[in-house]
């Protein structure tokens, strides 16, 4: 009998698929610690995680029996993948799963940010009553800036065609043949997207190349009405200089779904008018857990019976 061990909170769905599968077990241990992890892991064939779960080094230090670990979601900066693979620990993530929950909260974002939905409702449900205060703007006919035009980027690009906004986009790996379609200006200069967006969003991983992508100079060289939303990872944008930002009004807003670390221990931006803040929310639709679930226990059990290896 195959074990696999599921770290992280997953959809039931996922449980029940490895379940129900001949000759694999699915074993539930959630919110483990470090020590804890590490002196099981080697009793499993397979792990899955979501974004919690920390596969440290030491975690991967006596890996046992484990031969891969699914990642129910896309990144995969809580996994040491160098470590797995020295190890012998195959890695997969599940790409599609969450794409089009993480553009719709983008775009939930982005609209409650330009409108002032939260702090009107806020406001209204304290029995006041403030139709000044909260005038918005349209989308319609402003410059979104995209950074990042992988799955969600692009989905977020197809939505944002659909209020008529311009877009500049910006990725120096993959330019997808379907951006001209929606009318995307492609850049290779994100300066040009600082200056010119009203709206800029990123949809890219966090590793060395993109920490504190966006900081000071970057946040300096924004329109005063700028707003910005991260709903990929947090480092992205320097917190520090975007809290300064905010507090100076240097750029008109932001919308946060992700941290540096989370749940963040400094709670600043909650206390900014002019930042909107979710909690790591981008994937948290009942379709993307089920997708996510499946998938991770799909690709799993595949990889653990000799293939076909997807996602790794
Ligand atoms: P993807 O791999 O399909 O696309 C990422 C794109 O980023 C690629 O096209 C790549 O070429 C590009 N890229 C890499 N480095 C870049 C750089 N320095 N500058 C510009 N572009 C760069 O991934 P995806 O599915 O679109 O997901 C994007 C990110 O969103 C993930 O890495 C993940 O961290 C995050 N995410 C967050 C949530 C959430 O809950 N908030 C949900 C899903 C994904
Ligand atoms: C992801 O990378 O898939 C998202 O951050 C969502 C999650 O944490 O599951």
């Amino acid at each position: 009998m195959y074990k696999i061990l599921i770290a992280d909170k997953l959809s039931q769905k996922g449980i029940d698929l490895i379940n129900s599968t001949e000759g694999f077990e699915a074993v539930v241990k959630t919110g483990i610690s470090e020590e804890e992890l590490s002196s099981i892991i080697g009793d499993y064939d397979g792990l899955i995680v979501r974004s919690a779960t920390q596969l440290t080094e030491k975690v991967l230090e006596n890996p046992g029996r484990l031969k891969g670990v699914a990642r129910a979601g896309v990144g995969v900066d809580n996994i040491n993948i160098p470590e797995a693979t020295r190890k012998g620990v195959l890695v997969m993530n599940t790409p599609g799963g969450n794409t089009l929950s993480a553009a719709e909260h983008t775009m939930a974002l982005m609209l409650s940010l330009s409108r002032n939905v939260v702090p009107a409702c806020v406001k209204m449900k304290s029995g006041g009553w403030d139709r000044k205060l909260y005038v918005g703007n349209q989308l319609n006919n402003k410059v979104l800036g995209v950074i990042g035009l992988g799955r969600i980027g692009m989905a977020v690009i197809r939505m944002a065609a659909g209020f008529n906004m311009k877009i500049v986009g910006y990725d120096p790996f993959s330019i997808p043949t379907q951006a001209e379609n929606f009318g995307v200006e492609i850049t290779d200069s994100l300066e040009e997207i600082y200056k010119k967006a009203d709206f800029i969003t990123m949809h890219i991983p966090r590793n060395k190349n993109t920490e504190n992508l966006i900081s000071k100079e970057q946040l300096e060289m924004m329109k005063p009405t700028a707003r910005i939303v991260n709903c990929a990872r947090g480092g992205i944008i320097n917190e520090n200089d975007l809290y300064d930002a905010l507090e100076n009004n240097v750029i008109a807003g932001a919308a946060l779904d992700v941290y540096n670390e989370e749940p963040p221990e400094n709670r600043r931006f909650e206390n900014l008018d002019n930042c909107l803040v979710t909690p790591h929310l981008g994937a948290s639709t009942e379709e993307a857990q089920i997708g996510v679930a499946l998938e991770a226990a799909e690709v799993l059990m595949d990889s653990i019976k000799g293939g076909p290896i997807k996602n790794a």
